[in-house]
Formats: structure tokens, sequence, C-alpha cells
């Protein structure tokens, strides 16, 4: 298992471009199953979880053929054919390395009127339920049941969904890959569906701009109301996936935990308001130097002194993000104050907390809350990475700390970062990957 060892201490300098977003990236693919017909996917970015999926698809009949000339490699476009519709299982030994597979069942089992895949477990962030997503497919009016772990999902008699008013509201909120999942379902049902209490995540509004470029009729998506009209069968599409916000974020977060001054190219700033807020409140400098198109503008993120502490509570989009919840909790550990973070969305994200305070951090931890009592200096130490997020927050503490700081189990981190080490060497950081734990 590899880790990373950083010397912290160093200012970041220089310029860093966004890779498209893995979230983004995860349920489009899963749209390919929507049609015989070959999709397009450019700016996949190359990683554990797209490796997964890619794999789970070609199971399910759903191969990569891309262009005589193409590779094969990512980075370059991602072609996907779903030719051969017979095997529509998807087995526990994939989902079981990531709970994204989830999002196969809505195309599935519109498409081809049945579909069985393995119940996803919970992982280190909480329980994740998948409730709202059956509840929703069900309303749909397929037939939902479970057997020997698998949900078993089944269209109505004549094979095809019928659209209803759906409700997709939760108590921590809507979901992202269910309302991923019944979107994706309804572009091929009879008749109209409108999601109530929708996602509003950027990487839906993604997923519907492809389902609509393959013919789909769906309007509202980023509002809490979709309405989509289904139509008898999709096609073909050229897509290019968004820049992952919350990589963006976390560059922002890397250049001000290091005092730096750091331009991000490729970046949404627009979909990244609520952290911009944050960031802007604790001091961070944020310039935006080519805001033309807001989804992948330039901009350059600098701090020079002691941030001032803050408060965030994470939320659904357009809130704080739970996935930048650690992060920010790294950079706060720094701040001249106290800060009060309060999750949620995943209220047991806190993972980090016990390996931060590793490394030397103040922090306090009441249910969904910590307060983060900014101390002058982290101090290096052999931590270890639990979950994606949390071993990001670990990056930016190491690159701060004072001294050497080991992180085990990087492949935590490598799920959602493509080759994170080399890509923030050239800014200035002190960041190896070792092949063993040391
Ligand atoms: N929930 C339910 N029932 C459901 C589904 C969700 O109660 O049927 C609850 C969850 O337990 C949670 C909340 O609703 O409390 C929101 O969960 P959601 O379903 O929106 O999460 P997700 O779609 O499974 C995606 C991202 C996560 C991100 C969340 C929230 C992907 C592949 N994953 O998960 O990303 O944290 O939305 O924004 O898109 C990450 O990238 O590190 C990551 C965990």
């Amino acid at each position: 298992m590899d880790s990373f060892v950083i010397q912290g201490g160093y200012r970041l300098e220089g310029t860093i471009r966004v890779h498209g977003s893995k979230n983004a990236s995860l349920p489009l693919l899963a749209a390919a199953l929507l049609t015989e017909e070959p999709v397009v996917f450019r700016d996949v970015p190359d990683l554990a979880d797209i490796q997964n999926m890619l794999r789970l698809l070609a199971e399910l009949g759903c191969e990569r053929q891309d262009e005589p000339g193409q590779s094969g490699a990512i980075g370059n476009p991602v072609t996907l054919r779903s030719e051969n519709e017979s095997q529509s299982h998807a087995r526990y030994d994939i989902v079981r390395t990531m709970r994204a597979s989830i999002c196969t069942l809505g195309p599935m089992l519109a498409r081809r009127g049945s579909a069985r895949i393995s119940m996803p477990g919970g992982c280190a962030i909480g329980d994740r339920p998948v409730d709202l997503h059956l509840r929703g497919l069900a309303a749909l009016g397929a037939e939902i049941s479970l057997e020997g772990g698998d949900i078993i999902a089944k269209a109505p008699p004549g094979g095809r969904l019928r659209g209803d008013t759906i409700f997709l509201g939760g108590p921590f909120g809507s979901t992202v890959l269910g309302t991923a999942n019944v979107m994706s379902a309804a572009t091929l049902a009879e008749c109209i569906t409108i999601i109530e209490s929708a996602a509003c995540e950027p990487e839906i509004v993604d997923l519907a701009n492809l389902l609509r470029k393959m013919g789909a009729k769906i309007t509202g998506a980023g509002s809490p109301r979709i309405t989509i009209e289904g139509v008898e069968s999709l096609g073909r599409a050229d897509h290019a996936v968004i820049p992952d916000r919350i990589e963006a974020g976390t560059f922002m977060c890397a250049a001000a935990i290091t005092g730096g001054a750091v331009t991000i190219e490729n970046c949404p700033i627009d979909t990244l308001l609520a952290a911009i807020d944050r960031l802007e409140h604790a001091g961070v400098h944020i310039e935006t130097t080519d805001g033309t198109d807001p989804l992948h503008a330039t901009c350059r993120v600098s701090a020079d002194r002691v941030l001032k502490p803050i408060e965030i509570t994470t939320q659904p989009h357009p809130g704080f993000p739970t996935d930048l919840q650690a992060q920010f909790m790294a950079l706060l550990s720094l701040a001249g104050g106290n800060s009060v973070i309060t999750e949620r969305i995943f209220t047991e994200r806190f993972l980090h907390v016990a390996e931060l305070g590793r490394m030397g951090a103040h922090l306090f931890r009441a249910g969904s809350t910590v307060v983060v009592s900014g101390v002058k200096q982290l101090t290096g130490a052999p931590v270890m990475a639990s979950d994606l997020r949390a071993s990001a927050c670990l990056v930016l503490a190491g690159l701060a700390a004072e001294g050497t700081t080991t992180i085990n189990r990087v492949y935590h981190l490598d799920r959602g970062y493509e080759r994170l080490e080399e890509r923030l060497r050239p800014l200035g950081a002190r960041i190896e990957r070792v092949g063993e734990s040391v």
C-alpha cells in the first residue's frame, strides 16, 4: 500500500489545472447504458473509481470502444457502447469497492426492463442508505425486492416505466445519486415525471446536459424541481465532463494553508460560491483573472497572514459541500481563534479529527459539530488515511506542518485525486509517494 511522505512548511506557488469531476463522471458513464449507440466522454479523470465503473459497465455489456488511433488510456476520450444487454447483474465484488455502482440501477432498469445490483453497504463516512433511490424507482412503477443481498428491480408488464410525481427529500436533504438514478430512468418512461426536492448539485446539471444531448426532454435540472418527459429511445452523444469542484476547493485550501499564491485553471468558480464565501471570510484572497466561462475560470488564490476563524455548516448545494468539510478543518486548525464546523449531510464524517489531533490540532467534537481552536503550528506525524476527503485533509495539514508527515493508505486519496503528488510538486510541495507503508 502506497504512502505519502511530506516535508511541510513550504509555500505553494505557481499554476495548477483542475481535472474532470469524479462525481460527475460516474453517473455520466452509467448513462451510456440508456442507449445502444456510442457515447463519447471527454475529460474523464484517471482514477480508481472510474476504472471500477468502466469494469462494471463492461461486465454489463457496455464496452469501451475507442476510435482507432486512441490508445485506450484515460485522458483520451472514453467511448462507451452498450451492445450486449443480456447481463444486468452488478455483482457484490464490484459494488463493494465503489458505492457509486448504484447509479447503473436506473439506466439498466429503464432500458432493459430489469436490473439486479448488490445492495451497497455502509462506508467510512456513514450508513449511506439507498431507500430514496428505491422509493423513486418504485414510484415509476418498478417492482423492487431484495434477494441474497441484491436489489432486484423489474419494470411493470410491457417493460416500460411510467412517469409520476416523486418526492426525493430525506432527513438530510435530497440525494445526489438518487436524483441521478430517477432522472436517468425517467428519460425512457411513458409520460411525464416530476422530481420534487431533487438534488441541485452541478453534477446533476451535467448529467441532464448529457441526457438532453442523447435526446431526453428534461427541464429544471439545477433546481429542486426537475421535469422529464419520457421518450421512446435515446441516441449517441459527445460530452465533456465538468471540472471537479471539490478538487478545485482542495487546491484553494492548499494555497491558503501554506500562505502561498496559486493560480487555478479550469476552475468551476460558479459551483464553489459557498466555499469561496467562507475562504474570503477567513481572509483568503481569491481573484478571478479570467471568468469568461464561470465553469472553466482562472483564479488566483493567496493568503499571507494568519486566517480568521469562521463558522461552517455543510448543506446540499448551493450550500457548503460536505466533500470540503475535512479540508477546511485542516485549514482552520491554523486560524487565529475558534472556528465551528457542523456536518449536516453525513453526521459521522469525522474520521480525520483524531488524525489531525495527532498533528497538534486542537479539536473538540460534540455530535456533528467540531470546535477547532486554531494553533500556531501543526507538527508532522505518521497518520492514517481513512476515506477520500479525510486523506485530502491530512495532505493539506502535512503541507503546512513543521517536519515530516507520513500518510499511510493513500489509495483512499487516489480514488478522487489524480496523481496529486505529481501535480503539487511543481508548486513547490515536498511530497513523495513511497511504495510501502513506512
Ligand atoms: N440518503 C438517504 N437515503 C438515500 C440516499 C441518501 O437518507 O436513499 C442520505 C445520506 O445518508 C446522506 C444524504 O442523504 O445523509 C445525502 O446523500 P446523497 O445520496 O446525496 O449522497 P450520494 O449521492 O451517495 C454523492 C457523492 C458524495 C457526496 C454526496 C453529498 C458521488 C459518487 N458521491 O453521494 O461524494 O458526499 O453526494 O454531496 O457523487 C466524495 O466524493 O467524497 C463523496 C462521498
